[in-house]
């Protein structure tokens, strides 16, 4: 800024003297001459730009006598330097800064951050006093600002967070590293806790020191309560699956040995008593045969389903044309007694568990083959398309992303949707075994390989029309 001629002040554009504007000035003097500045009276120097009520109270005069103590406690004037009395010249420079925005934003944000609800936003001493507090402050924790400004910020903490230190820690870390975030219980004013999220601000001054805190609180109980619901249903279902597998390990070790017995007895009474057992009592041999040789199917299926769920999986490339290829050899009689036509569509080499995923397409094809309609021939097709999950930026040159859908469809009997995800549980069938026989165990096997590969499949049905399952498994 310039030195203006004494009594000639560069006026800045937002100074004015009048009071009646609310306009503040920041004033700052240096001065090259002595207090008293002889020959420049007050109103000249700068009285006009002050408001009357300063002007009464002398503070044009105060600010100058000031300005030149300091100038000469900092020791500026080189005469001063040599430890003699400065010969103080008669020029002020007065720079004056229109801080009236300033001041209006300070005081819009003060008023915003006053009428906060969601957040609690107050602002700390440096010794963690209370000392400004907003409507979501009093909202979440209770208090009225006139009940905690003033009180120590602790009150907020539980006695076990007290007695280790956090409130003290919680400061100090924020003004080590600038900012301290935490999660944890807080103690509103009636005493009640809620799950808080707190954000911790140091405030410094020009110099760097601590002048206090800002505090920023949320209440995250409805969160909290709600990631604790559904932590502790996942533990729930995965103690679920855990039991279910346990019964499976069970049933399929454990009740083969007396089934066995069963049907060794009833080869016996067959044998050895068929005389004797009349029509009926045949019949019943008969039927007891019948039901045994299905609970031995089912005890197998629940034996590959265990296996399924507790072996390592073998990676390696597995060629999904061969196996397909394999399975249909498998079914070939099978095929064509019903004169089903099963297209095979280009397929890629995967990396997969190859035990595993000729069960999956065997499982699929088989139930495509199975659930014909009456009297209208299969036709079943298998593909396969590949694909990027990610957006099209954010694709890289590596597999991450990549996945695999394996499509099985068919023309069969098929299914409302509102049973596409019910279909894969365990022993979950959609009709009886005089119209289809099964344990309703494959797809429960086909969804533990798919899941145990990193991936999902899905089901879709309209009755009468056809069905469609896709095993998605990740490119590896
Ligand atoms: N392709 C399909 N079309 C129509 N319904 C199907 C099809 N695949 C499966 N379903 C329905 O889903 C049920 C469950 O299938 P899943 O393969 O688990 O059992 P299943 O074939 O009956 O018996 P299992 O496979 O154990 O011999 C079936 O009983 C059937 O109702
Ligand atoms: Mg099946």
């Amino acid at each position: 800024m310039l030195t203006p001629p004494p009594g000639q002040e560069a006026r800045s554009p937002g100074a004015r003297r009048s009071g009646t504007h609310g306009c503040k000035s920041e004033v700052t003097f240096e001065a090259s001459g002595r207090a008293e500045h002889r020959g420049l009276s007050e109103r000249r120097c700068d009285g006009r730009f002050c408001r009357q009520d300063d002007l009464d109270q002398g503070k044009p005069r105060g600010a100058l006598r000031i300005a030149a103590a300091r100038w000469e406690i900092r020791g500026r004037n080189p005469a001063h330097a040599r430890g003699r009395p400065a010969r103080l010249g008669r020029i002020v420079m007065k720079v004056t800064r229109d801080i009236t925005e300033r001041r209006r934003a300070d005081e819009a944000l003060r008023v915003s951050v006053d009428s906060v609800k969601d957040y609690a936003i107050f602002m700390l001493d440096r010794d963690g006093t209370v000392a400004s507090w907003n409507a979501g402050a009093a909202r979440i924790k209770g208090y009225r600002s006139d009940e905690i400004i003033g009180k120590p910020f602790s009150v907020f903490y539980t006695q076990d967070d007290i007695a280790a230190g956090k409130p003290d820690l919680g400061l100090e870390a924020a003004s080590r590293d600038g900012r301290f975030e935490d999660e944890g219980w807080r103690v509103r004013q009636d005493g009640s806790l809620f799950w808080a999220s707190v954000v911790i601000d140091v405030l410094r001054d020009a110099t760097g020191k601590t002048r206090g805190f800002s505090n920023v609180t949320r209440d995250m109980s409805e969160k909290k309560r709600t990631a604790d619901e559904i932590k502790d249903l996942a533990e729930r279902l995965l103690r679920s699956d855990r039991e279910l597998e346990q019964f499976a390990y069970v049933a399929s070790h454990d009740l083969q040995e007396p089934l066995r017995k069963i049907q060794a007895f009833g080869d016996q009474l067959r044998l050895e008593y068929e005389n004797q057992l009349g029509a009926e009592g045949q019949y019943y041999v008969e039927r007891m045969d019948q039901l045994a040789k299905r609970m031995r199917v089912l005890i197998d299926d629940l034996l590959t389903f265990e296996r399924v769920s507790n072996r390592d999986n073998k990676v390696t490339t597995v060629d999904l044309p061969e196996v397909v290829s394999g399975i249909l050899s498998e079914l070939d009689a099978w095929i064509k007694e019903l004169r089903a036509i099963v297209k095979v569509e280009a397929l890629p080499t995967i990396v997969a568990d190859p035990v595993q995923m000729r069960q999956l397409l065997q499982n699929l094809i088989g139930n495509a083959l199975k659930f014909h309609r009456p009297d209208v021939p299969p036709v079943v097709t298998v593909s396969a398309r590949c694909r990027d999950t990610r957006a099209p930026r954010r694709r890289r040159g590596d597999a991450t992303g990549k996945v695999c859908d394996i499509i099985v469809a068919d023309n069969g009997i098929g299914f409302e949707n509102k049973y596409a995800s019910k279909i894969f549980n365990l022993f979950q069938r959609l009709h009886g075994l005089e119209e289809y026989e099964g344990t309703g165990l494959g797809l429960a096997i086909c969804r533990k390989i798919v899941e145990r590969h990193g991936g999902t499949i899905t089901a879709e049905g309209k009755p009468g029309e056809g069905a469609k399952f896709t095993a998605t498994l990740p490119c590896r």
